[in-house]
């Protein structure tokens, strides 16, 4: 027997493929600083776990709910992103187990074997997990740290579209780079949408993570495009609830919305008490987001300053989300990632980055490239960069 030539060619996730060599380390008793994976540490609210108390002693039997999503939660949604400027009614919304199974669903919907997705590069590792299985094609669209990970200039996009391009898909703000795109930037691509008929799928997960006063870009607020938009949310991000594995498509486009309640049909429903525990979470006021904010921006701060300090080191400074792209001065991000929890240790610790390899899919570029995230408090933040200084002055294959 033989398993699947998708499933063998299926690349690892560049985010937890080293987990064996971490453990590895910490069996010999190393504490492991992991900036590979974002997981934020910051507590969920506790009207999340309240609700799923209250929840659990209401149910009797743990049912499936419905199909598109518990009603509720789909109104306190569509209130939530109401406050926002979006005009998503609750029959609009699908909810699904995370960000990851609604682009999973709009790939199936939207797109058929064979067709293109234009994709900003570097772009989430994972995307490949969700339009592979389905045969469609991440085609990407070059950005660089040098340019603040900006969108290439309208002339320049055109020629990236060929007769099998039926959508773009763009993560704002940007995992792994933490840009965040301007006005200018989503106006050239609804541009490109229109001449081309594309759809716009828009995850948007780490939206109100944005510094320095910016306000959050979105194409669900731009009216003119609305019904190319399919928009992806979840709670994982911004409500520190990576496990409650509950996200949604919300889409003005009802052919779009038939297609993906197929699918959520398909796996009957999504998890019944974390859906009726949601509703606390969207709920929740401005005063929440500004404290999250304001953590980020400061661990952002000084994270990236030191990492800047470091000799060899050139790190950009995200606008928003909690991820980084930094540069480092090594032959192969890959095997300068293992080594760290193979070989280096610094008063007992040492320190786990993403390779950012994977988050290309242009070959050969990103070979010096991690990607961290800042989802740890300042003193390990300031730890991850002395042990990081340190292993570079003594690793051996460094440029
Ligand atoms: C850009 C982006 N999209 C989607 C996801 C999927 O998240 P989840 O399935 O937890 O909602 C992630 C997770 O890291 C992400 O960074």
């Amino acid at each position: 027997m033989q398993i699947s030539t998708l499933a063998r060619e299926m690349p690892v996730s560049p985010i937890r493929n080293l987990t064996p060599l971490a453990n590895e380390a910490k069996a010999r008793g190393i504490d492991i600083i992991h900036l590979n994976i974002g997981q934020p540490d910051i507590e969920t609210p506790r009207e999340f776990l309240d609700a799923i108390v209250e929840a659990a002693n209401e149910t009797k039997v743990v049912s499936y709910l419905d199909s598109a999503g518990y009603l509720p939660l789909r109104e306190a949604m569509s209130g939530y992103f109401k406050t926002l400027g979006f005009t998503y009614e609750p029959d609009e919304i699908l909810v699904t187990h995370g960000g990851s199974e609604a682009l999973l669903f709009i790939f199936m919907t939207c797109l058929n074997p064979g067709d293109e997705v234009l994709v900003p590069e570097p772009l989430y590792a994972n995307y490949v997990s969700f339009t592979m299985p389905h045969g469609v094609k991440i085609a990407p669209i070059p950005t660089k740290q040098e340019n603040d990970f900006a969108l290439p200039p309208y002339e320049e996009l055109v020629p990236l579209v060929n007769e099998k391009t039926k959508a773009i898909l763009v993560s704002n703000p940007g995992n792994p780079t933490g840009a965040v795109m301007t006005q200018d930037e989503l106006d050239r691509l609804a541009a490109l949408a229109k001449k081309f008929d594309l759809y716009i799928i828009a995850d948007e997960l780490y939206r109100e993570l944005t510094y320095d006063g910016r306000t959050p870009t979105s194409f669900a607020a731009m009216p003119d495009i609305e019904d190319r938009v399919v928009f992806v949310d979840s709670v994982s991000k911004r409500y520190s609830n990576c496990g409650a594995r509950i996200g949604c498509v919300a889409s003005k486009n009802k052919d779009v919305r038939a297609g993906v309640l197929k699918f959520c049909q398909g796996r009957l429903a999504a998890t019944s008490l974390e859906m009726m525990a949601s509703i606390a979470l969207y709920k929740m006021g401005n005063d929440y987001f500004d404290q999250i904010r304001k953590t980020y921006q400061e661990r952002r701060d000084v994270f990236v300053d030191r990492l800047n300090q470091i000799e060899g080191v050139s790190c950009y400074k995200p606008g928003g989300a909690f991820y980084t792209i930094c540069k480092l001065p090594v032959k192969d991000a890959e095997a300068f990632a293992a080594w760290l929890l193979s070989d280096f240790s610094l008063n007992g610790r040492s320190l786990m980055v993403a390779p950012a390899p994977a988050f290309y899919m242009t070959p050969g570029v990103g070979h010096d490239e991690v990607r961290v995230a800042y989802v740890r408090d300042i003193p390990d933040l300031m730890a991850a960069c002395e042990i990081l200084e340190e292993a570079l002055k003594v690793y051996p294959d460094r440029t």
